[in-house]
C-alpha cells in the first residue's frame, strides 16, 4: 500500500480519490501543482464544482456522474478551472471504488493536463488553413509528390492547368494521373531532387489542358526529421507570354542584323551594277554594226538588269527602297489589283476581296503596297497547288496596349489592316521562324528566291507598320499587315508622275562629283553624249576648287551623297553659297538614308537612285535643269 502511494505521488499524472458523494479524500502532489490548491484546502470538501468551468454542459456532467455511480469506468475530456481561474484541458479516467459487496464507496480519478497539446493542435489547424488558403490563392500551380510518386497535394491552379479533379487524384500515382509524356517529364524533374536533395529550377514546355505552356518550376525537397527527402514540393509559374516575347525580340534583332548586312551589300552592288549596265549601254551604241558581238553585250546587260532587280529587293528588305509618299486608299488599290491578280492566280483559285466599310487611307507608296499584295498572293497561290480560296480583306484596326505588350515591335494606335488569307498547306513553327529572312525558301531550286516575305517585311517596317502571320500546317495561312493611319493634321505630299518618254539632251554645264572612278567616267561619257559640258571632280575639295576656278556659269551640281570626308549635302551648301541659283541632283545607292526632308527642301534638289541607266540619268538631269 505504501509503495502504491509512493508510485502515485511520484507519477506525472493527476490522481485523486473521493467518497461516494464526491468529497475529496486524497489528492496527489501533481494535482496540487496543476490546480493550484493545497491538499489541505481540498481534502474534506465536496468540490467537483470548483473544478468546473462554465463550459461543461450540465446534462453531460450529470450523465458522467450517473455512469460512475452505476459502477462504470468513465473516460472524458473536461475543461476545468484552476484556483487562479485559468482553464485546463483535462483528460479524465474516473474509476468507481467498490467494497466487498460491490457497493460503490468512492472514486479514483486519473487526469492528464492536455492544454498544451490542444493549443498546438489548434495552432497546427490554423497554420494548415493559412497555407491552404495561400496555395489556393496563388497564381502558380503548387503540388507535392512523395517518394512513392504519389500525389500528396495540389492546388486549384494545378488542377485546372492539367485538367485534374482534386477528389480523385490525391494519393494516386503520378503515372495514373498524367499523360505518359507529362508524367515522364515530371518524373525526370523530381528525380533530380530526390537524388541530389537540392532545390532545382526547370524551364520546360508542357502540354497542358490549356494548350502548350512554358512552365518555370521550382522544385524543393521536403525533408524528414532525419533529413531524408520525403517528398518534393513544386511551384510552377506560367511564363508562356514571356517566352514568346523573348523569341520575338531575338527574331527582330536577327532581322535587324540581316537587314544591315543586306543593305550594305546592296549598296556596293549598286555601284558595280551602275558601271556594268552603263558600260554595256555604251558598248551597244558603239557596236551597232557588229550584231554577233551585240548579242553578247545584250546578255551582259540582261544579267545586270536581273542583278539590279535583286538588289532592289534587298534594298526593300533593308528598308532603303526609294519611295514616293502619297495618300493611298488601300481598299481602292486592292480593288484595282484584283483584276491583275485573277489572271496571275489561275482558275483553280477562288479570289474574293472584302473591303471594310470605313475609308482605309494611309500615306504610303502605292507601288509598295501593290508589291506587298502581289507577293502575299503569289505565296498563297503556291501554297494551294490543288486550288483553294484566297481572301484579301481591308479594314480599320486598333492596336491596343494588350496587343503591344504581346508583340515586340508593334506600337499602339490606329491602323489600316490588310489581310491575305489562304486555305493552303500552312506552315510549321520551324518554317514560321524563318519566313522573313531574305533567301529563306522551301521551294525547289529555281522556283523561289525567298525574297517575297523579306520584301514585305522591309516595306512594312519602312512604313512604321506591323506584320503578323497566323499559320498552322494544313490549316491555311493569314498574313495581316497593319499600316499606320495618317495623323489627321498631316498632309501628304502627293508626288507627281515624272516619266519623260525620251531623254532630251542640252548644252548646260554640269559639275560632276563622284569618288568612284568607273562610275564617274561613265556618267561623264553619258552626259557628254547628250551634249552637256562636264566638269569632273573626284571629291569635295576638288569640286570646291573647281567651282571657284571656273569662270563661266555652272548649271547643275551632280553629286554622290556619301563620299569620304565631306558628303554631298555639305558640298551642296558650300557650292550653292559660291553660285546661287545652282541646281542639285544627288545620286546614291542608299536612297533615303542621309538625306533628311530638310536637305531635300533646302536646295531645289532631286535624287536618282543607283543603279541607273544612262537614259534615266539623262532624263533626270534634263528634268532638274528644266524645273
Ligand atoms: N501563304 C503561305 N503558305 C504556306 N507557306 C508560305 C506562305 N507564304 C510563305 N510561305 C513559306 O515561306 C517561305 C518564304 O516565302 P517568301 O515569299 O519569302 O519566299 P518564296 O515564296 O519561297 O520565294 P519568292 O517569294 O522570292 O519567289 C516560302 O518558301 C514558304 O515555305
Ligand atoms: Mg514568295
Amino acid at each position: 500500500m505504501r509503495r502504491l502511494r509512493l508510485a502515485i505521488e511520484a507519477s506525472g499524472e493527476i490522481v485523486f480519490t473521493t467518497d461516494a458523494n464526491g468529497t475529496f479524500t486524497y489528492v496527489n502532489p501533481e494535482f496540487e501543482r496543476a490546480y493550484g490548491y493545497e491538499s489541505s484546502e481540498i481534502v474534506g470538501c465536496c468540490t467537483p464544482r470548483i473544478l468546473k468551468s462554465d463550459s461543461t454542459i450540465p446534462a453531460e456532467y450529470a450523465s458522467f456522474w450517473a455512469l460512475l455511480k452505476d459502477n462504470h469506468i468513465v473516460k472524458r475530456e473536461f475543461l476545468n478551472r484552476t484556483k487562479q481561474g485559468a482553464l485546463l484541458h483535462i483528460e479524465t479516467s474516473a474509476n468507481p471504488i467498490v467494497d466487498a459487496t460491490e457497493q460503490v464507496i468512492g472514486f479514483l480519478a486519473v487526469q492528464r493536463d492536455v492544454t498544451e497539446r490542444k493549443r498546438m493542435e489548434a495552432a497546427l489547424r490554423e497554420s494548415e488553413r493559412r497555407y491552404r488558403t495561400l496555395a489556393d490563392a496563388a497564381h502558380d500551380s503548387i503540388f507535392i509528390i512523395n517518394r512513392r510518386r504519389q500525389i500528396e497535394y495540389h492546388n486549384d491552379v494545378h488542377a485546372k492547368r492539367f485538367g485534374l479533379s482534386s477528389s480523385n487524384t490525391i494519393g494516386k500515382q503520378l503515372t495514373d494521373v498524367f499523360s505518359g509524356d507529362t508524367a515522364g517529364q515530371i518524373e525526370r524533374q523530381i528525380s533530380v531532387v530526390f537524388s541530389t536533395g537540392q532545390r532545382q529550377l526547370f524551364e520546360e514546355r508542357f502540354t497542358s489542358a490549356q494548350g502548350e505552356l512554358w512552365l518555370e518550376t521550382w522544385l524543393v525537397p521536403m525533408l524528414t526529421d532525419d533529413s531524408e527527402v520525403r517528398a518534393v514540393m513544386g511551384v510552377a509559374r506560367d511564363v508562356t507570354v514571356r517566352k514568346a516575347l523573348e523569341g520575338q525580340l531575338l527574331q527582330s534583332q536577327k532581322m535587324e542584323a540581316v537587314g544591315r548586312l543586306a543593305g550594305g551589300i546592296a549598296h556596293d552592288f549598286n555601284n558595280l551594277l551602275t558601271a556594268i549596265l552603263g558600260y554595256s549601254e555604251i558598248l551597244r551604241d558603239r557596236l551597232c554594226d557588229a550584231p554577233d558581238v551585240l548579242a553578247d553585250v545584250d546578255e551582259i546587260k540582261k544579267a545586270g538588269e536581273r542583278a539590279s532587280r535583286l538588289t532592289r529587293q534587298l534594298l526593300a528588305f533593308s528598308r532603303k527602297q526609294p519611295m514616293s509618299r502619297q495618300i493611298v486608299d488601300v481598299s481602292a488599290l486592292v480593288a484595282d489589283v484584283h483584276k491583275m491578280l485573277g489572271r496571275m492566280l489561275g482558275e483553280h483559285i477562288e479570289l474574293s476581296v472584302v473591303a471594310g466599310r470605313d475609308v482605309c487611307q494611309v500615306i504610303a507608296d502605292p507601288g509598295q503596297i501593290e508589291q506587298v499584295v502581289v507577293n502575299l498572293s503569289v505565296n498563297a497561290r503556291d501554297a494551294m497547288p490543288k486550288g483553294g480560296r484566297l481572301t484579301i480583306a481591308t479594314d480599320i484596326a486598333q492596336l491596343d496596349d494588350a496587343f503591344v505588350r504581346r508583340h515586340v515591335g508593334a506600337n499602339a494606335g490606329s491602323y489600316v489592316s490588310l489581310s491575305v488569307q489562304d486555305t493552303g498547306c500552312g506552315m510549321t513553327p520551324a518554317v514560321l521562324a524563318h519566313v522573313f529572312e531574305p533567301f529563306f525558301t522551301t521551294k525547289p531550286q529555281g522556283q523561289g528566291t525567298g525574297l517575297g516575305l523579306a520584301t514585305v517585311y522591309g516595306i512594312v517596317k519602312q512604313n512604321a507598320g506591323y506584320v503578323a502571320i497566323d499559320s498552322r500546317p494544313d490549316e491555311g495561312t493569314t498574313v495581316t499587315i497593319f499600316w499606320p493611319m495618317p495623323a489627321n493634321d498631316r498632309n501628304a505630299s502627293v508626288s507627281q508622275a515624272t516619266s519623260l518618254p525620251h531623254p532630251v539632251g542640252g548644252s548646260e554645264t554640269i559639275l560632276l562629283v563622284e569618288d568612284e572612278q568607273p562610275i564617274r567616267a561613265l556618267m561623264r561619257k553619258t552626259l557628254e553624249r547628250y551634249g552637256y559640258r562636264v566638269l569632273e571632280a573626284q571629291d569635295v575639295q576638288d569640286a570646291l576648287a573647281l567651282g571657284a576656278r571656273y569662270p563661266r556659269d555652272v548649271d547643275l551640281l551632280l553629286s554622290d551623297v556619301i563620299m569620304p570626308g565631306l558628303n554631298g549635302p555639305d558640298l551642296a551648301q558650300r557650292i550653292v553659297a559660291q553660285r546661287p541659283g545652282l541646281r542639285v541632283l544627288y545620286v546614291s545607292g542608299f536612297p533615303n538614308s542621309l538625306l533628311s526632308e530638310h536637305d531635300r527642301n533646302r536646295h531645289r534638289m532631286a535624287f536618282l537612285a543607283k543603279p541607273f541607266t544612262p537614259e534615266a540619268l539623262a532624263m533626270k538631269v534634263r528634268e532638274c535643269l528644266d524645273s
